[in-house]
C-alpha cells in the first residue's frame, strides 16, 4: 500500500507530541516534514519541543520554524496553564542536537506542494497561521492540496471561551482563510476529541509497553492529565491532536457530517467559534466534513500500535 504523504503543522504541546509519535514511525504514513507554529507556547518553545520529540524518538524528519504571531491579531494567545512553561512540561530531555531547517515553514509548505503530484495531505494541529499564510502567499498551492485534516473547533462548546476552541481562537483569521480555501477539510473538533479521555487506565495500559515511546507517553500524559483536571475537571485529558493522524490510519474511525462551516471573526463574545451548519439552515454549499463521533476503543488500539512501532 502506498504511504499517505503528510505535512504535520503543529505547536507542541503534549497532544501534538503524541501526534508526531503516531505519524513518525507508521508504515502507512510518510511524514514529509514538521512545520511549527506558535500556539501552546511561543514559537521558540514549540520549535524546541518539536525538535526534542523527534530527537528523543529517533525520527529523522525535517522540522521547519514557522510563524510566531497570528496573521492579523496583535495578541499571541498561549496556553501555559495547560502545557506548562516549556509548552511540554513533564518529560526530561537530553541536550538538543537536532536543528531546525533553514527554510521558513511557509516557504517549505509552498515549495513542497508545488513540486508534488497533488498527493499531500496537510494536518494542522495548532493555530493555522502557517497554512493560511502559504495559501495567501501562493494560491497556486490550493489545487495541489489533497486534503486538510485539522484539529480545531467545536460545533458544541469551546475550551477557551464558551464559544471557541484554542487553535481557532488563537488565529481565527487564519482559520477563516483555510475554511474558505475550497479544499476538502475534515474538522476534528472538541466534539470528538473530548470522547478520547486519557484516563489513568489508559496511561497504565500504555505504560506496560517497554520502550522509549511508552515512557514519553506516560511522562507527557501524567502532566497533561494534571492540568486538564485542574481546569476542566476531567479524570483524563482529551487527547486532541492524534485523532487527526489516527483518522488517516483508519478511515472508519470517525463519523463525519458534511456541512457548511463558518469561522466567527467578527463578534466579541463568540470570536473564533466554528459555526457548523449541521442542519443546513443557511443553504450554503458545504465546505467541511465535521467529525461528530469516534470509535473510542479503536482509537486507543491505534495509539497502542503507534507506541509499539518504536523499539
Ligand atoms: C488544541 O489546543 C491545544 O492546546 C492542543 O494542542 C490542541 O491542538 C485543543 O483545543
Ligand atoms: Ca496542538
Amino acid at each position: 500500500m502506498e504511504k499517505r504523504k503528510i505535512i504535520l503543522d503543529c505547536d507542541p504541546g503534549h497532544d501534538d507530541a503524541i501526534a508526531i509519535m503516531l505519524a513518525g514511525k507508521s508504515s502507512a504514513i510518510d511524514l514529509l516534514g514538521i512545520t511549527v507554529v506558535a500556539g501552546n507556547q511561543t514559537l521558540d518553545k514549540t520549535l524546541n519541543n518539536a525538535l526534542h520529540v523527534c530527537q528523543y524518538l529517533g525520527l529523522d524528519v525535517p522540522v521547519y520554524k514557522g510563524c510566531g504571531q497570528p496573521m492579523i491579531r496583535e495578541k499571541q494567545v498561549i496556553a501555559p496553564e495547560i502545557h506548562g512553561e516549556s509548552g511540554l512540561d513533564g518529560p526530561q530531555f537530553s541536550a538538543l542536537t537536532k536543528k531546525a531547517e533553514q527554510q521558513h515553514a511557509v516557504n517549505y509548505i509552498i515549495d513542497t506542494l508545488l513540486a508534488s503530484d497533488g498527493d499531500i495531505t496537510l494536518v494542522p494541529t495548532g493555530p493555522m497561521t502557517n497554512v493560511a499564510m502559504a495559501m495567501r502567499l501562493c494560491p497556486d498551492i490550493l489545487p495541489k492540496i489533497r486534503e486538510i485534516v485539522l484539529m480545531g473547533g467545536s460545533y458544541q462548546l469551546g475550551n477557551m471561551t464558551p464559544a471557541a476552541e484554542f487553535n481557532i481562537l488563537v488565529d481565527a483569521d487564519a482559520a477563516h482563510v483555510v475554511f474558505t480555501s475550497g479544499r476538502k477539510i475534515t474538522m476534528v473538533g472538541l466534539d470528538v476529541t473530548r470522547k478520547v479521555l486519557c484516563l489513568p487506565s489508559v496511561v497504565e495500559r500504555m505504560g506496560q509497553i517497554d520502550n522509549k515511546a511508552a515512557k514519553l507517553f506516560v511522562d507527557l500524559m501524567t502532566f497533561f492529565n494534571k492540568t486538564q483536571k485542574e481546569i476542566f475537571g476531567w479524570a483524563g485529558a482529551p487527547l486532541h491532536d492524534p485523532v487527526t493522524i489516527a483518522s488517516l490510519l483508519d478511515p472508519t474511525l470517525l463519523t463525519t457530517k458534511e456541512c457548511f462551516t463558518q469561522i466567527d471573526i467578527r463578534s466579541e463574545q463568540s470570536y473564533g467559534r466554528t459555526n457548523c451548519d449541521l442542519f443546513n439552515m443557511l443553504k450554503q454549499p458545504p465546505n467541511s466534513f465535521v467529525a461528530v463521533d469516534i470509535n473510542v476503543a479503536r482509537f486507543w488500539d491505534i495509539i497502542e500500535g503507534g507506541i509499539k512501532n518504536y523499539s
